[in-house]
């Protein structure tokens, strides 16, 4: 049986996004927080390196809005990189205000640092030391706080386990006026599908990295939020940068394990297998360039060479200062069999952020009235054509508050709408084919990571293109003759995410930051400031 819920606030993921949204607008609104699998399995869990924030007084907000400029390669939104930015150090006292307790530096001059005396490291693009950090496990410091402040918050209710299959509308004829009031949400552990009412729907949904086969993510990065609202109308942009960490670890049994870039930042050397270090050969800021010059690097010598790894190594440091600083990691890699103080590890680089998304204003606001999009689900014009280390979970703070504020000012005069009928399962039956499912899923992030990966040519996107046209129809099909489920669901997200990222790809004909054509090798000065920007077809209202 479905359960009907009525909340002010509908917060669709509980990543750092999500729950500091509904931290901010709980004192004056009932919220609901929703997350797919269990609360912490988000992205936000895994952060290591830290979050990039103005805190020493040698630094500036103007040299840390140029790094993001300049890695950003001409497509980054300056009016938006200087309101992340200058929010940046509101932002970490807030963090600390919910209990997130950052690595202190003791061996520091306390006059150095505006607040507090933390420990900062540095790492690709940032021509400063400003990355504040909780040792090598940074998210997972981030997210226990938050969730502990929202369990304890009377206004909030948590809802673990609860997947949004799409968001409903008003019904207005008119696609324009069109308002989003709440989701459908597909209770995956009773298995039933709920409606949730809402004034203020809000997609915190994470990103879209699962796509490839490869990746840093966890398994949830399906790209929902970006499915959902294309599928609701609105627009999407960027989607063809996406973002692959030079570094995470080569492993039989481990393919999702990251080795922080701050690990560079403190010294790590990158190696090829006979032990030269290889990146004076692409950037004079050697293993500290931008991620997208690091990745390809590691790319071109591991497909020149034909090895399967590249290896990193900070062994030549001291061993006491390596654990004291990277515990997490060490620890997993010895586990695996590798002694990080004293061999270089292994490390390939892997899909892991999702530099597109959802068109946002700086509150967050979507092109749907009622409907918001904030953290790496959305676009919001900071990244450009490659993130900078560390500049996400900032970017999750800081829009999320900016979207509060502007939830908080309209809730008043915002009423939840009244006629929404259940979920209609009169057309369709349990499944007996789910190997469409996993073969489909399978084979998407296969061609994905072959096709449309690091360096890419219109030939392999065309017959990427071709592939996932034909997935879609399969899925399309599956979808209308069987009832849901969360592989189903997810694929169904995923392939819409493929083609955004295709399509993307193909219209931008030129090499960018991220996006690297070999049939396009230049950068065309004409395509600087402008952004890839796709708007869905109007949909006609389901009957
Ligand atoms: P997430 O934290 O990914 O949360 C998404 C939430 O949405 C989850 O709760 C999920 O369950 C929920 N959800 C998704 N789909 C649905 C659905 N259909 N229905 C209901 N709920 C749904 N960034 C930095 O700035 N610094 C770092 O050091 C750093 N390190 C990283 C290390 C790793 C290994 C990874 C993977 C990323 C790292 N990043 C880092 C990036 C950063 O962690 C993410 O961009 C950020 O955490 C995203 O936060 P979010 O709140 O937008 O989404
Ligand atoms: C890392 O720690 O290397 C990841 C940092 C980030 O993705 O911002």
């Amino acid at each position: 049986m479905s359960e009907f819920h009525d909340f002010d606030v509908l917060v669709i993921g509980s990543g750092a996004a999500g729950l500091t949204l509904g931290l901010k607008v709980a004192d004056h609104a009932k919220v609901a927080i929703l997350s797919k699998n269990k609360l912490n399995e988000g992205s936000t869990s895994w952060a290591q390196g830290g979050i990039a924030a103005v805190l020493d007084n040698r630094d500036t907000t103007s040299s840390h809005i140029e790094d993001t400029m300049i890695a950003g390669a001409g497509l980054c939104h300056r009016d938006t990189v200087e309101t992340v930015v200058e929010k940046g150090r509101d932002a970490i006292s807030w963090l600390v205000k919910q209990g997130v307790a950052f690595t202190k530096d003791t061996g520091v001059k306390k006059d150095v640092f505006v607040d507090g005396d933390y420990h900062l490291t540095k790492e690709g693009g940032h021509s400063f030391r400003r990355v504040v950090h909780a040792t090598d496990a940074t998210g997972r410091e981030v997210q226990q706080s938050l969730e502990a402040q929202a369990r304890a918050h009377p206004n909030i209710t948590l809802f673990e386990h609860h997947m949004t299959v799409d968001l409903i509308s008003d019904r207005n004829p008119d696609p324009d006026k069109r308002r989003c009031v709440g989701a459908y949400v597909f209770d995956t552990q009773k298995g039933h599908m709920d409606v949730f009412r809402a004034k203020a729907t809000v997609l915190a949904t994470g990103g879209a990295s699962r796509v490839y086969l490869y990746t840093s993510n966890p398994d949830g990065s399906t790209g929902d939020g970006i499915a959902m609202a294309w599928r609701f109308g609105c627009r999407v942009a960027n989607m063809e940068f996406n973002q692959f960490h030079p570094t995470c670890l080569y492993h039989p049994e481990t393919r999702t394990f990251l080795l922080t870039e701050a690990l560079r930042g403190e010294g790590a050397y990158l190696r090829l297998p006979d032990g030269e270090r290889f990146m004076e050969r692409f950037d004079e800021r050697l293993e500290l360039a931008p991620r997208d010059i690091v990745a390809r690097a590691i790319d071109h010598e591991m497909k020149r060479l034909g090895v399967d790894c590249v290896y990193l190594d900070i062994s030549h440091k001291d061993q006491d200062f390596i654990k004291e600083h990277f515990p997490t990691i060490y620890k997993r890699c010895l586990k695996l069999g590798y002694d990080l103080t004293k061999q270089p590890i292994p490390v390939v680089p892997a899909a892991h952020y999702t530099c597109g998304g959802i068109m946002t204003d700086l509150s967050g606001q979507t092109d749907v009235a009622n409907l918001y999009a904030v953290g790496e689900v959305a676009h919001t014009g900071l990244h450009g054509a490659n993130r900078m280390a560390s500049n996400s979970l900032l970017e999750c703070l800081v829009y999320a508050d900016g979207a509060a504020t502007k939830i908080l000012s309209l809730i008043e005069t915002t009423s939840i709408s009244g006629d929404i009928g259940p979920w209609d399962e009169s057309r369709v039956m349990d499944s007996d084919e789910d190997v469409v499912v996993s073969h489909n899923w399978n084979e998407l992030r296969h061609f994905m990571w072959d096709y449309v990966g690091i360096v890419r040519t219109t030939r392999r996107l065309e017959r990427a293109a071709r592939r996932v046209d034909m997935l879609a129809g399969e899925i399309r099909e599956y979808y209308s003759h069987f009832r849901v489920t969360p592989d189903l669901l997810e694929l169904r997200n995923l392939v819409v995410v493929a083609d955004l990222i295709i399509r993307s790809a193909l219209l931008r004909t030129e090499s960018r930051g991220l996006h690297y054509m070999l049939d396009y090798p230049d950068t065309d000065p004409a395509m600087e400031d402008r952004d890839t920007i796709l708007k869905p077809p109007r949909q006609p209202l389901a009957k």
